[in-house]
């Protein structure tokens, strides 16, 4: 099947997972590559959250792509997936408050509201707890889709085959568009159309910069994650219809959906007024096996599955899953800690 414009072999994606083995000036380096090529039988990898500007990253050991030196390892990470006949998107992800001035590099903390996110950051001093940001000015606001932008231009050239962006799971983009974090009386707040207006734009400039056929949007809604609430299912359903309704002119590559009831009223009215590829993922209560992946696809209406941790312990899923070969069993302890183990030795069959 094609998903917008990248041919993909099989529905089995392998879903954005934050790892934080890159170098510390967030180049992903050979273990990267090494990586992802080995993953390469997915349909199609969508890279961990990667920070578009040095003030949105996230994580110590996260990637990014804000400059040359990042776009030309990210070129080494695109042949090695391709050399080894896979197709990889990268997830471009702006922290908003889930960040620290001790991993920008002391740059302010962004985000919608001046309203702190609970919990710990895990800096160079070790955990600090997440700071107050600073309120992003209209003006600075409206500046976010040119930065995701310009990333994504690095990324085609890079030689990735598209981008995808980042508005779930309680990051930026997710930020504002729930009303608990978005307490905004400008054209970026309020209303459910205005807390999505800022996605929306960042669809639209990164659809301009590479062509929508290579974008894909990953949302969470109704998701209370990392501080992000979305209590009020009326409010839910207003404001990511706004959005999907959006994604179908703008004519996205592929939704991505994260929800724990994939065939429940929220997502199979969202799947109604999306007419392209929809990729589905059942949340983190559970790691996602066959029998829910088949679920999916088979009465969820999904044309394709986004899956972590099995693809994160499996760099042979595909196959596994094909001939039902037992499975190797994720190390979560191994999840988010430096180093080749428990990322590029998990054995084959
Ligand atoms: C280690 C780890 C890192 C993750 N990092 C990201 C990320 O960078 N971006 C994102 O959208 N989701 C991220 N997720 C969520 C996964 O994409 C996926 O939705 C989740 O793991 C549930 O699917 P599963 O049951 O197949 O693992 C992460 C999950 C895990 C376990």
């Amino acid at each position: 099947m094609k998903i917008g414009e990248i041919p993909v072999g099989n529905r089995v994606i392998m879903a954005p997972s934050t790892r934080l083995r890159a170098e510390p000036d967030g180049r992903p380096g050979e273990i990267v590559a090494q990586y992802y090529a080995q993953r390469a039988s997915m349909g199609l990898i969508v890279s961990e959250g990667t920070f578009p500007t040095e003030a949105s990253r996230g994580y110590l050991g996260q990637p990014g792509l804000v400059d040359d030196v990042h776009q030309a390892a990210w070129a080494r990470v695109a042949s090695a997936v391709h050399d080894s006949g896979g197709k990889i998107v990268v997830q471009l992800m702006h922290a908003g408050r889930l960040t620290h001035p001790g991993i920008t590099g002391g740059r302010e903390v962004q985000a919608p509201s001046a309203i702190a996110a609970p919990g710990t950051a895990r800096t160079e001093a070790g955990k600090e707890r997440f700071p107050v940001p600073a309120a992003l000015t209209t003006g600075a606001a409206a500046g976010i889709a040119d930065q995701f932008a310009r990333a994504a231009k690095r990324a085609v050239a890079a030689g990735l085959d598209g981008v995808e962006i980042h508005a779930a799971n309680g990051y930026l983009l997710h930020q504002f568009l729930a009303p608990n974090s978005n307490q905004r009386t400008d054209r970026y707040g309020g209303s459910p159309r205005n807390r999505a207006r800022l996605v929306e734009e960042v669809i639209d400039a990164v659809g301009c910069a590479i062509g929508p056929g290579r974008v894909g949007l990953r949302i969470s809604p109704g998701h209370d994650v990392q501080g992000t609430l979305e209590v009020d299912p009326a409010d839910v359903v207003e404001t990511y219809g706004t959005l999907v309704d959006h994604v179908s002119r703008a004519g996205l590559a592929y939704l991505s959906i994260l929800h724990d009831d994939p065939e429940g009223r929220l997502v199979q009215g969202l799947r109604h007024r999306f007419a392209g590829p929809l990729v589905l993922n059942n949340g983190f209560t559970s790691v996602t096996t066959l029998s829910d992946a088949c679920d999916m696809l088979l009465f969820a209406g999904a044309d394709a599955v986004a899956v972590g941790r099995a693809a994160i312990a499996n760099p042979d899923l595909v196959e596994r899953w094909r001939y039902g070969c037992k499975l190797n069993v994720p190390r979560p302890q191994t999840f988010y800690v430096g180093g080749p183990e428990g990322y590029v030795d998990y054995p084959r069959r």
